[in-house]
């Protein structure tokens, strides 16, 4: 067996002890084809035993790194490893006449299954780990970008108020259609990173209460509730929007009721 890139699991000091760990047992197969006296046998497994506990231990601290959810049942299989090859040793040490061809297949097969197969859990975990860390990174680019252009704009009117090219009454219309399309741009289907906006605003008193109240009933105004609920996707997206029309009376309760049912249904 060779290692390859699929074997890798993200971890470079890990990968390459892992190169090394391949090497070795392979090397240990040959060995014996051309035979090994028991002294012999016992000093290769007592290196491969080293090189493999100072092994664990690095895998072991990456795991801890980047918080395996399987660490515990992990680390159980290394330790076992290790106590098995080390009652070999000792039975060697004793002078027990162990059949050195099925130590060295129980090694090598162990090493070679571990690494294939339980190993890859940990570089499987890693990489879904980066991705998920990749998209929250990118989703708080997004968010950011969206709120300074917002407030990019909000400066622009209140330039423009303060050179008296336009009134309070159309500072305060125009501050409302900003952020109304603030919400529109974000879209239905992020309506809640588009509420969070608004709170987020809210919370630096950029915008008021009141001024909140008017931007939701202006998108809500301006947006079909059927129409809306058939483009969502989320579930949750969807009762979201349908409990914004009903927070600000735009739809009797029981008409929320009767929508509500519907979405339900559909799970
Ligand atoms: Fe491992």
């Amino acid at each position: 067996m060779k290692w390859d890139q699929s074997f890798s699991i993200g971890c470079d000091l890990v990968d390459i002890q892992h190169k090394e760990l391949i090497c070795l047992v392979d090397q240990l197969e040959s060995s014996l084809e051309s035979g090994l006296t028991p002294q012999q046998l016992g000093a290769a497994l007592k290196f491969i035993v080293n090189y493999t506990r100072h092994h664990f231990s690095a895998e072991e601290a990456f795991m801890e790194k980047i918080g395996f959810d399987e660490l515990e049942n992990h680390k159980k299989l290394h330790s076992n490893l290790i106590k098995e090859v080390t009652d070999i040793l000792l039975s060697l040490k004793h002078g027990e006449n162990l059949n050195p061809e099925n130590l060295v297949k129980f090694l090598v097969d162990w090493v070679l299954k571990h690494v294939q197969e339980e190993d890859q859990k940990i570089g499987m975990f890693a990489r879904n780990r980066k991705h998920l860390a990749e998209q929250t990174e990118c989703k708080l680019k997004a968010e950011h970008s969206r709120r300074q252009l917002t407030l990019a704009r909000l400066e622009k009117l209140k330039d423009l108020f303060k050179q008296k090219l336009i009134k309070i009454e159309d500072f305060k219309e125009q501050k409302v259609k900003t952020f109304t399309n603030m919400l529109r741009e974000v879209g239905l289907n992020q309506l809640r990173a588009g509420f969070d906006d608004l709170y987020y605003f809210l919370s630096q008193s950029v915008i008021c209460n009141h001024e909140l109240k008017a931007i939701v009933v202006s998108f809500l105004q301006t947006s079909d509730l059927q129409k809306g609920l058939a483009e969502i996707i989320e579930i949750e997206d969807r009762l979201l929007y349908l409990r914004s029309f009903q927070e600000f009376e735009m739809i009797t309760d029981d008409q929320f009721d009767n929508y509500k049912a519907e979405i339900l249904d559909a799970l």
